[in-house]
């Protein structure tokens, strides 16, 4: 059955099936080729876009801003309104749906994005709550295609870390979704939650993805890809100590690459990471706990195995797919 995605809103990948996440990817492939071709692009004309940025961003904005540009879109970066302080989220909704064809939103609760799209009347696109990431997990399997010789229904996918937040639980729908085989490498006390794991498992039925939790550092073997985030997401500041107990002993370095046994293995991460001292955050945590990396080694950032910045740059191509999939002018 041929996929049209025009006028879904994408809040988790949940309800997307395979098919479309299949299509999405060749869209961003395809807009990838274009955009390296020197084309200009026309799919967006005539179309506004709002983002909503409750929590910082570098990359989901930018690439938010780019696509939309490289396809004739205007956009509204809005960050000081009246939203939820003085104007329920029902009413912003409800007024940029006047005025917008598509809106971004990244916040903290996923029940606001929800919120947005059942209100709005436009299609609404998560750019990161605390539960969910989505666009983040296009960009993430684009990179994968682009390096792992195998489809990605043959890929072992390591996930390191808080397994549990919103990259945690994306990543595992993701890999459901696509038939990889997928493990967490995380303390229990941060493998997802349950019903999720249990919904993700009756998908894995029929894509034959596999499901795996460990806390055995040797679940990396074979592995294709060696996956982290960050230890303490935006908003979760306060709990910095009882995650580095915790998350100490999973951190990606080299002897977890070798590990893998996979000379080929690539190492990702949706970033911004702490693989140094040359932030303010990572300044201050050098200073008041003596470490100077977190989650990933610099060594395994900037080796040859990383391909974090090609992972960057999907975020926009797969972005703009996003954008012309459900509001452009296909
Ligand atoms: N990966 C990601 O979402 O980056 P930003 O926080 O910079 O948008
Ligand atoms: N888990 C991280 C992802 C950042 C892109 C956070 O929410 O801060």
């Amino acid at each position: 059955m041929p996929v049209n995605l025009r006028g879904r809103s994408l809040l988790t990948l949940r309800d997307f099936t395979t098919e479309e996440i299949h299509y999405l990817l060749n869209l961003s492939k395809d807009l990838k080729a274009k955009k390296r071709n020197g084309i200009k692009g026309n799919l967006l004309e005539h179309k506004s876009i709002c983002l909503l940025f409750e929590k910082t961003s570098t990359r989901t904005r930018c690439a938010f801003e780019v696509a939309a540009y490289d396809e004739g879109a205007n956009v509204t970066f809005l960050t000081n309104s009246q939203m939820g302080k003085k104007e329920s989220m029902e009413d912003t909704a409800k007024v940029l749906g006047r005025f917008y064809d598509g809106i971004e939103y990244r916040g903290f609760g996923q029940s606001v994005v929800e919120t947005l799209a059942k209100h709005a009347g436009v299609p609404v696109w998560n750019g990161l709550t605390d539960d969910y990431h989505p666009t983040q997990i296009l960009a993430d399997f684009l990179t994968v295609m682009e390096h792992v010789d195998k489809p990605l229904n043959k890929v072992k996918f390591v996930y390191c870390g808080d397994a549990r937040n919103n990259m945690g639980n994306s990543l595992m729908i993701g890999a459901a979704k696509v038939g990889m085989h997928f493990v967490a490498l995380a303390p229990k006390s941060l493998w997802p939650n349950e019903d999720l794991v249990a919904e993700m498992r009756q998908v894995a039925k029929y894509t034959g993805a596999t499901i795996d939790f460990s806390e055995d550092l040797d679940a990396v073997i074979g592995a294709d890809v060696i996956y982290t985030d960050v230890w303490v997401s935006m908003g979760e500041e306060h709990l910095f100590e009882e995650r580095v107990k915790l998350l100490k002993p999973y951190q990606v370095n080299m002897d977890l690459l070798n590990r893998t046994k996979n000379d080929n293995v690539i190492f990702m991460h949706c970033l911004p990471a702490f693989h140094d001292t040359m932030t303010e955050v990572g300044a201050e945590i050098a200073e008041k706990y003596g470490m100077t990396e977190m989650e990933v080694t610099d060594e395994v950032f900037r080796s040859i195995h990383s391909v974090v910045f090609d992972e960057a740059e999907n975020r926009m191509h797969t972005i703009k797919a996003i954008m012309v999939a459900t509001i452009g002018n296909l």
